[in-house]
């Protein structure tokens, strides 16, 4: 039937007014991107990175295609690929407060973020900052939680690596100003040492999402770095929060707070939009990680950061993609790579 011509017209007409007969369907591009922290931290700021870029116009000097280079030679690539790309919300991970300062810099009084230091809920330890383009996005709140036993407070799950954070945002689409739509986006950063503390940190998130798609009735986008894949013996976190296994008991406290009438929404759990979207729309690279190696060296080559969004489905994913952070410099702009996401909010 929708491949008479006469009906598309009516059947835009009908997706334009949308179920309610008032939502109007908008569409956004999100990124997830783990940084790689500041490692070899120097005092060279943006401006004088950016009043000594090379000559666009001839060879650049090579540095080699592998090994990592300091943060302050690679912050204005990740900035760069996110702006041509035309992202408008950007959850990252491994930022430390410089690189949060930074990447404000480059994005520009245009931009927004919010986040707080895991180690000390300010400043202290890596960011998940969500970054957010205000002519885009408005923020309604934002509030971070622990994926450890006491979420609240700044806190370390035992066995796990590091303090390990959420940060959690009602944001509000509204590149049609008319026809503004809420939702939740919540981006997080799960333990590379404990796979305990990721199932754990998987159920928090899953629970925290559920909760908000029930308060709510609007879409829940979750992306994060998992430090683990989708399958095999570390695939815990990927299968809680896909509803493949039961969640691990979380911290009372949390389950009271975040908890949704019994009966209600018994099911939920958080689709793999890579799984969702047409294939010929999944584009670009497979693995998100791939260290600082070789091209091509398959050591590290793994997919473990991933962009969700829940089983009530109040979105369509329209095209998948995960970039290159290598440059024809030789410079990995990080050890992991950008996934980039073309959702439409319903
Ligand atoms: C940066 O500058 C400060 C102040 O001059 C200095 O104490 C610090 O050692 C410098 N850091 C690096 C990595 O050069
Ligand atoms: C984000 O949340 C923090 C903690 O509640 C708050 O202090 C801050 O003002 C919020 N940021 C924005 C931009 O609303
Ligand atoms: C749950 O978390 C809260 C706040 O982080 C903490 O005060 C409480 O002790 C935790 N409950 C348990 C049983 O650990
Ligand atoms: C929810 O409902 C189930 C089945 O009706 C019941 O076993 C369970 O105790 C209820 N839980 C709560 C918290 O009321």
């Amino acid at each position: 039937m929708l491949s008479f011509a006469p009906l598309l017209g009516l059947l835009s007409i009908a997706l334009t007014i949308g179920p309610q007969g008032g939502t109007m369907a908008q569409s956004l591009r999100i990124s997830t991107y783990n940084l790689r922290y500041d490692s070899m931290p120097n005092n060279i700021t943006v401006a004088e990175t950016l009043s000594s870029l090379p000559d666009p116009l001839t060879p650049p000097t090579y540095y080699g295609d592998t090994g990592e280079q300091p943060w302050s030679t690679r912050r204005v690539k990740v900035y760069q690929h996110l702006d041509q790309q035309g992202v408008v919300l950007a959850g990252f991970q491994e930022a430390l407060v410089r690189q949060v300062d930074d990447l404000a810099t480059l994005f520009g009084d245009g931009w927004n973020w919010v986040g707080v230091g895991r180690d000390d809920g300010v400043a202290a330890g890596e960011f998940s900052p969500v970054f957010y383009k205000k002519s885009a996005i408005d923020l309604v709140s934002n509030d971070s939680f622990w994926l450890s036993n006491t979420p609240f407070e700044p806190s370390k799950f035992p066995g796990a690596g590091s303090f390990r954070i959420c940060t959690a945002t009602h944001l509000i689409l509204k590149t049609d100003p008319a026809h503004p739509i809420s939702f939740t986006y919540l981006n997080t950063h799960l333990d590379d040492q404990s796979d305990a503390e990721r199932r754990l940190a998987a159920s928090l998130i899953l629970t925290r999402a559920r909760y908000e798609a029930y308060k709510t009735g609007r879409p829940v986008i979750v992306t994060g770095d998992f430090n683990s894949e989708a399958t095999g013996t570390d695939s815990g976190a990927y299968q809680i929060i896909t509803g493949q296994i039961a969640p691990v008991a979380i911290n009372a406290t949390f389950a009271a707070k975040f908890a949704v009438p019994n009966g209600t929404l018994d099911d939920f759990k958080m689709l793999d939009l890579k799984a969702e979207v047409a294939r010929e729309y999944v584009s670009g690279e497979y693995a998100t990680y791939t260290g600082f190696n070789a091209p091509g060296d398959a050591s590290v080559y793994t997919r473990i950061d991933f962009v969700l969004g829940d089983s009530t489905k109040r979105w369509s994913i329209d095209k998948y993609h995960v970039g290159s952070s290598l440059t024809d410099d030789g410079v990995l702009a990080s050890d992991h790579r950008p996934v980039i996401a073309d959702i439409t909010l319903h």
